[in-house]
């Protein structure tokens, strides 16, 4: 018998087809889809009184959200550094000054892994509030082996403490350390020869990250220490062609990464090389709005160049302090010239192939049931109604984990 039935809703997304299935229901039974279509096509005895049915009321129905680029277990308060930009100072500038990666740094230093923990559930709760299932979560604020390692053990706990699946990446090549900054290479060797072999033996990362970046890591940097976790087990991505072009794109198609993130400055050679080789371009364009960069990166061409464009919040102190992942779904729209259905594909399907998690993203029969009822009747509206949230219930494998409260998901039946 199903664990839990929705019923009454506008359309199920299924993300296998380019449309959804007008007025179908869903059925879960041990954390897995095992019947999607029509309510009269419910074999007798499937539904019964330890059967929870959740009504829908008219909403749509989708996989749950994969945000494929997160940093969200972080210490400390900037703030102040947010007003600064709003004044005229530069994301650079800053991070030149002192501030930046390096201001966070100092705080997740001198935290615990306990206090990493509790400051990071927030965050997670409000993901999950905005149908997040499964989110990639940075390390990248240690820049030492003892640092990185306690905030991907911290990743590890909180993965366990709540209903978001977490994905761990390493990202030990975010900033050059300050007591590095005059032996620069020797800061890589420690992430080649120490940190990557560290986090592999102890299983503690999928992926591994490098920001390849005027002011952060070169192409040559970046390649010795993807390399070095590709020999390790771990898959790379890259932050690439977020503030200039340094060749992170082309990088990123030679190593085979999982995707290449950012990509304002990617240009027609950089797009041509992440398709051919199957990479996929990962957009956060809250953070191109939080640092006002122009131009934002160009999410039509590369979904024309037949990339798989993944979206995700990328929250973090920074550049994005934002758990809302329908507002990124706007931001998609608005300026990176995606379609509703494409950015809505590009924060399920497109996420979670980005992530290597051919199993999410989807609804399928037999697939985890990992799934949000939205309070409007199709994904169109989730960019419209711009930053909104509509997800009013939320399952994680077959369990529901988030029940919007009041006026909590907005109401567009
Ligand atoms: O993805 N670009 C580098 N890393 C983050 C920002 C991190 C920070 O400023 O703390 C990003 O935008």
């Amino acid at each position: 018998m199903w664990s839990l039935l929705i019923r009454n809703t506008s359309l199920v997304h299924t993300l296998e087809a380019a449309k959804g299935l007008p007025r179908a229901v869903v059925g879960v039974e041990s954390g897995r889809v095992t019947y999607l279509g029509p309510e009269d096509g419910i074999a007798s005895g499937a539904v019964g009184p330890g059967t929870e049915v959740l009504d829908a009321h008219g909403g749509f129905v989708g996989p749950g959200f994969v945000d494929p680029h997160t940093h969200l277990v972080f210490a400390g308060d900037r703030a102040r550094e947010f007003e600064l930009r709003c004044q005229g100072a530069s994301y650079l500038e800053i991070a030149q000054a002192g501030g930046g990666i390096a201001n966070t740094v100092r705080a997740v230093r001198a935290a615990s892994e306990d206090e990493l923990v509790e400051a990071a559930l927030p965050r997670l709760k409000r993901l999950l509030a905005h149908g997040v299932t499964c989110a990639e979560v940075k390390s990248g604020y240690g820049l030492t082996l003892d640092d990185e390692l306690k905030m991907l053990r911290a990743i590890r706990r909180l993965s366990a403490l709540q209903p978001v699946e977490l994905v761990p990446t390493l990202l030990c090549a975010h900033a050059i350390p300050p007591e590095y900054r005059e032996r620069r290479a020797e800061y890589v060797e420690l992430c080649a020869r120490d940190i990557i072999p560290a986090v592999a033996a102890d299983r503690l990362a999928r992926f591994c990250d490098v920001f390849v970046e005027e002011g952060a890591f070169t192409v040559e940097e970046g390649r010795r220490i993807l390399e070095a976790a590709r020999a390790h087990g771990m898959i790379p991505r890259l932050h690439a062609d977020q503030l200039s072009r340094m060749g992170a794109s082309a990088l990123a198609a030679e190593l085979g990464a999982a995707s290449a993130d950012h990509l304002e400055h990617v240009d027609a050679a950089g797009m041509k090389a992440l398709a051919s080789a199957g990479v996929s371009a990962v957009l956060v364009p809250t953070s191109t709005l939080f640092l006002r960069q122009t131009p934002p990166a160009p999410g039509r061409a590369l979904v024309d160049a037949g990339v798989n464009v993944a979206l995700g919040t990328n929250v973090n102190p920074g550049s994005a302090m934002s758990e809302n992942l329908p507002l990124a779904l706007g931001l998609a729209c608005l300026l990176n010239g995606l379609t509703a259905f494409e950015a809505y594909r590009a924060a399920t399907r497109g996420a979670a192939l980005a992530l290597k998690r051919e199993d999410l993203g989807t609804l399928r029969v037999g697939g985890p049931a990992d799934l949000v009822v939205f309070s409007c009747t199709s994904e169109a509206h989730l960019p419209y109604h711009l930053g909104i949230n509509h997800a009013s219930v939320v399952v994680k494998a077959g369990r529901v984990v988030h029940r919007a409260t009041g006026t909590e998901a907005a109401d567009c039946r």
